[in-house]
């Protein structure tokens, strides 16, 4: 049997899938035979991607509300069953010194990519341990493993993603769940396009000169495709994964492991 056939029928959660990485991963997992929930605040991105195939149903809520996530797992699991697939993907980076950092960046930046990730498995957890089944993948980043300049809150949040995920993986190890992390270096989406801009806006650097700093970070010289991220997260899902958990699995051409 493989992976694919494997997960094929499941119900998957995957954050912030209307654009970028969570596109990609909801596309690979819908190519797999299984039916996708995204969410995300913007409805024109969700609509984009659910047009993109039958099996991926948008729900617009934001990672940071426990109100609406428990909204959103409460109508997804009773049109498309319990979620057996958790993506915690949504997140969002800024960049600034870390002494210039606002407070409110400081605190925005958590809340998305370290609570919201939080809030985004915690009601997976109590079903899948109960049905001795369940995948937990958490697209953290190399700022999980290790440091960069100018994005203290990013990095800060990233490493707490792995925390929690290593917390999660021995809390569940017992029950047939397993829970990991991707920790990509920059991957080609807009988030990267987005720190781009910020680069030539700050040091007048042609965008050119900063898109080739920013690959040079990757020993292979180039950006990941949203695409090889999606593929690890399709293997973790599947059967063949079944003894990986507590993993922070970094898909950076060698940056960092
Ligand atoms: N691109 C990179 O170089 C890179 C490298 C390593 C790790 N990552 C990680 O990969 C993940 C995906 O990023 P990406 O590169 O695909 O960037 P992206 O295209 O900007 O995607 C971010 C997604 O998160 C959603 N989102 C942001 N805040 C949210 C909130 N409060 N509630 C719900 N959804 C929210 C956005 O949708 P809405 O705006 O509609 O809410 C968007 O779909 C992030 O966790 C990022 O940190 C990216």
């Amino acid at each position: 049997m493989t992976a694919a056939t494997a997960i094929s029928g499941k119900h998957a959660l995957v954050t912030g899938g209307g654009s970028g990485v969570g596109r990609a991963i909801a596309l690979a997992l819908a190519g797999a035979g299984v039916n996708v929930t995204i969410c995300g605040r913007r409805e024109a991105g969700l609509a984009k991607v659910t047009s993109e195939s039958d099996r991926i149903h948008g729900i617009a809520a934001d990672v940071t509300d426990e109100a609406a996530m428990a909204s959103l797992y409460e109508t997804a699991e009773k049109a498309r069953g319990a979620f057996d697939i958790v993506v915690a993907n949504a997140g969002k980076a800024g960049s600034s010194p870390a002494h210039k950092t606002a407070l409110a960046d400081w605190q925005e930046t958590l809340d998305v990519n370290l609570t919201g990730a939080f809030l985004t498995v915690k009601p997976a957890l109590a079903g899948m341990a109960a049905r001795k089944s369940g995948r937990i993948v958490f697209i953290a980043s190399t700022a999980g493993l290790k440091g960069y300049a100018y994005v203290a809150p990013y990095v800060a949040a990233k490493h707490g993603v792995v925390g929690l995920m290593r917390a999660l993986a021995a809390e569940t190890a017992k029950s047939g769940v397993t829970v990991n992390a991707v920790c990509p270096g920059f991957v080609e989406t807009d988030m990267l396009e987005e720190s781009i801009q910020r680069i030539v806006e700050k040091t007048g650097r042609s965008a050119d000169e900063a898109r080739a700093s920013l690959a040079s970070t990757n020993p292979q010289g180039r950006f990941i495709q949203p695409q090889e991220v999606a593929a690890a997260v399709l293997w973790l899902c599947g059967d063949a994964a079944a003894s990986i958990t507590g993993q922070a699995i970094s898909i950076s051409g060698g940056e960092t492991w």
